[in-house]
């Protein structure tokens, strides 16, 4: 730690605090310290403050009153994040990057607009791709497959994310999630919403860039993959969108996004989340010719980051909060609509079962 560098407070020291947040700051010392580490279970946050010589405390309120601490991380469940947002503005914060979703609906997040308006306060949100040089050079790159684009796939095949916590580091707490029985419309409805809000949130906003009718969602088909995910059909307006994700514990890591057009397409590479493996790749193919973009040195949790430390130094200008807002709109609509065509769905089969 140095008097340059900026003092960051973290309320919530599970998992992505251990194996994702602080692996990420032991990268960059130069631009940041950590002073406090907030949990509600008082030895988890004594334990993950002890790692990295910080202060601790079980009180969001007295970490925000720590004047050491100009930026906050929100790493609680996501229950906490905007109550806890809002909060960390109204504290008088550099700047905050909360954890994806920032919020849980259209009325948080515009009340999370308005407080950051008022007291003119920086947010991001921890969807990292959107920060990982491999998207930005795609961007900077991909002229008009934003209209020409009629195609777009998103898909995740992951291992559960311990394998990946535990590479990292040695996790000091880890939830026990309880067996569910997804013949019950209810329990598959949750796990897709679920799964669509926890995981596919990720890189909604990329789908996003190229759905301009992104308010415009049908769902043609939703299924739950074996032995968890998700496996959505959607019609975004003009396009045709696919998003699905399975969690298997045998399957090689694979996370990609592609556009496709008739003249031109895209092909995202990018790393597992929880690893610090450089950035993703961007091909970007017209006809013939093939245009490759990365990998670059550091991925999208490290470019949160350095942003974060622009933000907070005044550097960078401040993201439009409208697009956040939008970016949370879709993934709800998304969460929605698939939940409510699987329930249906689950409810039917059983019907049959019955008859
Ligand atoms: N960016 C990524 O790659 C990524 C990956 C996984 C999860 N996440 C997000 O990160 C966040 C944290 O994930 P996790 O897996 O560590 O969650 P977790 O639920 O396993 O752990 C959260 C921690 O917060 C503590 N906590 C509970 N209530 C709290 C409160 N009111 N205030 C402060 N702390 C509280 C818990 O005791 C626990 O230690 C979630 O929002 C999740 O969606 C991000």
């Amino acid at each position: 730690m140095t008097p340059s560098t900026l003092g960051v407070g973290i309320l919530g020291a599970g998992p992505v605090t251990q194996a994702i947040h602080l692996p990420t700051l032991a990268r960059l010392t130069d631009v940041f310290h950590v002073v406090r580490v907030m949990d509600v279970d008082p030895a988890v946050a004594e334990s993950v403050a002890g790692r990295v010589g910080a202060a601790w405390t079980a009180d969001v309120d007295e970490l925000l009153a720590d004047e050491e601490v100009q930026i906050v991380v929100i790493c609680s469940p996501h229950q906490f994040h905007a109550e806890q947002v809002v909060a960390a503005c109204r504290a008088g914060k550099r700047a905050i990057l909360c954890e994806k979703p920032f919020a849980m609906s259209k009325a948080q997040a515009e009340e999370i607009a308005t407080v950051a308006a008022e007291t003119r306060t920086p947010i991001i949100v921890g969807a990292m791709h959107t920060f990982d040089p491999g998207w930005l050079a795609a961007k900077a790159h991909w002229d008009d497959l934003i209209t020409t684009s009629h195609t777009i796939r998103y898909s995740i095949v992951l291992p559960p994310n311990p394998r990946f916590e535990d590479f990292a580091t040695e996790v000091a707490t880890r939830p026990q999630w309880p067996a569910a029985d997804r013949n019950d419309p209810d329990v598959a409805a949750g796990m897709i919403y679920g799964g669509i809000m926890g995981l596919a949130i990720h890189d909604l906003p990329l789908v996003r860039a190229f759905c301009p009718d992104f308010t415009d969602v049908e769902v043609l088909s939703c299924t739950l993959p074996y032995p968890a995910g998700y496996l959505v059909n959607l019609r975004v307006g003009q396009k045709d969108v696919q998003v699905s994700a399975v969690n298997s514990h045998s399957w090689e890591p694979e996370w990609t996004v592609e556009a496709i057009g008739d003249s031109s397409a895209l092909r995202i590479d990018f790393s597992p989340s929880y690893v610090q493996a450089g950035s993703a790749t961007a091909v970007i193919r017209r006809g013939w010719e093939s245009e490759v973009y990365g990998p670059y040195a550091y991925n999208g949790y490290e470019g949160e980051w350095r942003f974060l430390a622009e933000l907070a130094r005044g550097t960078a200008e401040p993201l439009d909060i409208t697009e956040l807002i939008h970016d949370l709109t879709f993934a709800l609509e998304v969460a929605d609509k698939s939940a409510a065509a699987v329930r249906e769905a689950t409810a039917a089969a059983n019907e049959k079962v019955m008859a």
